[in-house]
């Protein structure tokens, strides 16, 4: 534990200095002599095993490029100095992060973020996830030629483990083509932060969802208030058993709060646009949105009820 403080005093003092996560440089200062002089090579004599070398194809393993592991410390850049381990002194290396040993989530973290802590995890600190105990190696996987998180298909399963209900969703009538791999969780949320709600990727539920839904954006010469206010009010994100995703079927949706009278409440009494019981004409297939079909909104001059 000593040296790893030691160690970690060592990268606090290497950032003071250097705006890019370099850390500890390669050349000898008596302190740094904690790492092996052979960098990976020393750890690969023993370590040579079908589950620590993928990760020799993965942009971690860059030697070329100072920013990486490989091009720093090599393993004990994210393992921790462990010249005690190497010699086999103990057991285990500084930092562990799997099996029985392993070390604090803070401590895990701390590997990760003292690389990268700018761009997306801008807004780690705080968030959900962080203030949760989650790890980063919770979702990621770094000795595999591609982490599953990385890719669509696989995403939403290392998501599922956690999040039943979303997982629920997925399977329900109507939901975001998420089961298809054509939309990711990542896709509306940063799961590493946000300064959104629910750690949406924009400011807004609207705004995340224009981002494929651009023409709901509008401007719109006629707008109805309940969609600029939030697509939300209408609509749930993974997934429904309505079509389309709604919270709930026309017209029942409509009065929640539609229900002065006339044809937005008689519709449940049976009657047509005369007033007239028996066939209604506006109770069939979809009801209100037969006629209203530009519920999102209407451009044209003779759309103030969104029936064109
Ligand atoms: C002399 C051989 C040897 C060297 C060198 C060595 N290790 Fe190990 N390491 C082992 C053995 C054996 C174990 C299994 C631990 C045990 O149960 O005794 C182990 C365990 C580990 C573990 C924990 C694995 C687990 O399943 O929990 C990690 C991580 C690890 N070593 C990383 C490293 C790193 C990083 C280096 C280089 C700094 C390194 N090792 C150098 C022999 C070595
Ligand atoms: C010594 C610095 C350093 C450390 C420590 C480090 N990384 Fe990286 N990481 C990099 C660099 C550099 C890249 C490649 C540049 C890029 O694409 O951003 C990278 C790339 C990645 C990527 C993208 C991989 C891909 O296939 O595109 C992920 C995910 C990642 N790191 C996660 C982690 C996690 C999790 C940890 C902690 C267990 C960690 N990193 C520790 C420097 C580091
Ligand atoms: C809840 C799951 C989750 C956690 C926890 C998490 N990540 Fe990620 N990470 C992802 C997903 C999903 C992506 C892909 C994001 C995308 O494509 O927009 C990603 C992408 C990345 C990337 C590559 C993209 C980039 O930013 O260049 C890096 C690096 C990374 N994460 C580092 C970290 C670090 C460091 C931590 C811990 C502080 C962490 N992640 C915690 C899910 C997670
Ligand atoms: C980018 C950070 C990083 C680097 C660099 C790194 N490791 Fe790891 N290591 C991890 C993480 C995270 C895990 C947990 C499993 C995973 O994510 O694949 C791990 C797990 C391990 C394990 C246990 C594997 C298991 O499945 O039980 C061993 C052994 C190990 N690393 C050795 C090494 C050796 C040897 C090197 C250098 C060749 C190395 N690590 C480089 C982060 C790293
Ligand atoms: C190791 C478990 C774990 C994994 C894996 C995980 N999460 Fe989470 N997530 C949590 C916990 C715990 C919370 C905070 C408590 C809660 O709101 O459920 C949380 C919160 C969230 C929230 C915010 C909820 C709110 O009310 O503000 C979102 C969104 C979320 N996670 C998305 C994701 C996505 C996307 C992934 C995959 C990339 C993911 N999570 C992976 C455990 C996890
Ligand atoms: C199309 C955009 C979109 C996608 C894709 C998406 N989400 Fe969400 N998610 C949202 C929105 C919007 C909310 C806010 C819901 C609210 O406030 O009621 C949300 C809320 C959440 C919450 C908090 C739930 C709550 O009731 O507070 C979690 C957890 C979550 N999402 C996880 C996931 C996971 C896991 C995935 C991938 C399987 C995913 N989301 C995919 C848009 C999305
Ligand atoms: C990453 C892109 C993306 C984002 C962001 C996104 N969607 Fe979608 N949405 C899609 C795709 C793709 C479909 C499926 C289109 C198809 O099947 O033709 C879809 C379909 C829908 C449908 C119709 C579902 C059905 O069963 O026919 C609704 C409603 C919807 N989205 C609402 C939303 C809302 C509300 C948001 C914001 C919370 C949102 N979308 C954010 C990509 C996205
Ligand atoms: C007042 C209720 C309401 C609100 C608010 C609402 N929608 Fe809808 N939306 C509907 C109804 C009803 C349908 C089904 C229309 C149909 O069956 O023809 C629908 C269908 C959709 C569809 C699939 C058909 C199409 O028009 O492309 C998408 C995508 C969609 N909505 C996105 C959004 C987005 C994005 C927002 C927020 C900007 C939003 N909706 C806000 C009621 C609403
Ligand atoms: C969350 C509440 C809400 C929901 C749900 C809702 N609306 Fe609206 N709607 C409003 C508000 C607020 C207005 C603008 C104020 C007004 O004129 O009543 C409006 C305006 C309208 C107008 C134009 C009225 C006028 O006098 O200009 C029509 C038509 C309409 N809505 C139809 C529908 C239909 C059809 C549905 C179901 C698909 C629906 N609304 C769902 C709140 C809602
Ligand atoms: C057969 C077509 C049709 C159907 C079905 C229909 N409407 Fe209308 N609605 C209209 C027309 C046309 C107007 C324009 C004013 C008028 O003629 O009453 C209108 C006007 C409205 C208005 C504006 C205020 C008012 O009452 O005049 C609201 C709100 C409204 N409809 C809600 C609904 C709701 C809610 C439903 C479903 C329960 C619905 N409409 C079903 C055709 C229809």
């Amino acid at each position: 534990m000593k040296r790893h403080l030691k160690w970690a005093l060592l990268c606090g003092i290497g950032l003071v200095f250097s705006a890019v996560p370099v850390r500890a440089q390669t050349t000898a200062t008596p302190q740094q002599s904690a790492f092996a002089a052979e960098g990976e090579r020393t750890c690969l004599k023993c370590h040579d095993e079908q589950k620590v070398t993928p990760i020799l194809q993965t942009p971690h393993s860059v030697k070329g490029d100072k920013h990486t592991p490989f091009g720093q410390n090599g393993c004990e850049s994210c393992h921790g100095a462990s010249p005690d381990h190497v010699s086999r002194k103990v057991k285990f290396p500084t930092v562990v992060f799997k099996g029985p040993n392993i070390s604090p989530v803070a401590v895990r973290n701390e590997q990760c973020l003292s690389c990268h802590q700018s761009g997306l995890r801008m807004n780690w600190q705080g968030s959900q996830h962080q203030t949760n105990d989650v790890a980063c190696t919770n979702c990621h996987t770094v000795h595999i030629a591609k982490d599953p998180v990385l890719v669509k298909f696989s995403q939403p399963e290392k998501c599922f483990t956690c999040h039943a209900e979303q997982r629920a969703d997925s399977f329900k009538y109507s939901h975001h083509p998420i089961r298809e791999g054509k939309v990711v969780c990542s896709d509306c949320h940063n799961p590493h932060g946000s300064a959104g709600p629910k750690l949406l990727k924009e400011f807004t539920v609207n705004e995340t969802c224009y981002t494929c839904h651009a023409e709901k954006r509008g401007p719109l010469l006629w707008e109805h208030e309940p969609v600029r206010e939030s697509c939300l009010n209408c609509h749930t994100p993974h997934g429904s058993t309505q079509a389309r995703l709604l919270i709930q079927r026309p017209p029942y949706l409509c009065q929640e709060c539609h229900a002065n009278g006339g044809h937005q409440t008689q519709l449940l009494a049976g009657q047509n646009l005369a007033g007239q019981i028996g066939a209604n004409v506006r109770m069939m297939a979809r009801g209100c949105v037969n006629c209203h079909s530009q519920i999102h909104g209407s451009n044209s001059p003779n759309g103030t009820f969104f029936t064109r």
